[in-house]
């Protein structure tokens, strides 16, 4: 039996994975802020900008939620429609690390006003309460000055420091690398997800 999709509410923003009803938007998110994300993030194809490409991602996205691989969360303001966000929870692995890979982004006009802390202080103690997920890591061009408060602020303690660790924006890219380790991790946990026939 799947998991039941999070929906997380702060008190601005709803955090949730997308539906096919919120394509539109997704795709006037990424539209409008191709420019300002560029220097961030891969180089995107065309058809990334496109409902074709984002309606079969959606689906995509809500199946790796399913089988516990990958949890895609867009930033919503509360009470509309507006996408001003993401915060991708990736690379779930299990075993010995229970650990996943956190990358977000948000519009160039809400910057610097809290919103992704907000969506992210909530969303990662829903990934260590509900999920009950060990470690999150997390990385960041050394430049990205931004990107390294947040971490800061969220309790990310850096561990090292990768040489073009990544291909960002055409470029590798050195990256710090930094974690999270959830402090109410509870041992027993997937045990007992695992007799209710929660986890796959
Ligand atoms: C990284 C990124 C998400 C950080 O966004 P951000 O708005 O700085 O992050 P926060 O939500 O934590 O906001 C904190 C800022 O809002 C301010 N703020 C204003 N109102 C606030 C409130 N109500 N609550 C908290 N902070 C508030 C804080 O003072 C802080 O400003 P400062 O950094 O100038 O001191 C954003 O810069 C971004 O999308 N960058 C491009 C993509 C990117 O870098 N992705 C990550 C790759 S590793």
């Amino acid at each position: 039996m799947p998991l039941e999709l999070p929906l997380i509410a702060t008190d601005r923003l709803v955090v949730r994975p997308a539906l096919q009803d919120d394509v539109p938007e997704i795709v006037k998110y990424y539209r409008d802020n191709r420019t300002f994300l560029a220097p961030f993030e891969p180089i995107r194809p065309d058809n990334f900008f496109t409902p074709v490409f984002w309606q079969e991602q959606v689906d995509k996205n809500l199946i790796e939620f399913n089988y516990s691989q990958a949890l895609r969360f867009f930033l919503f303001k509360k009470n509309s429609k507006i996408i001003i966000g993401t915060a991708n929870f990736t690379q779930f692995i299990y075993g010995a690390s229970e650990s996943c890979v956190l990358g977000y982004n948000l519009a160039k006009t809400e910057q610097g006003k809290g919103y992704m802390s907000e969506a992210l202080q909530a969303s990662i103690h829903y990934l260590f309460e509900d999920l009950n997920l060990h470690r999150i890591t997390a990385n960041y061009m050394p430049h990205n000055r931004r990107s390294g408060n947040l971490l800061r602020r969220l309790g990310f303690v850096v561990e090292g420091y990768a040489r073009d660790y990544l291909l960002i924006d055409g470029k590798w890219e050195d990256h710090v690398l930094t974690s999270l380790i959830n402090p109410i991790w509870k041992a027993d946990w997937r045990e007992k997800m695992v007799q209710g026939n929660v986890v796959k």
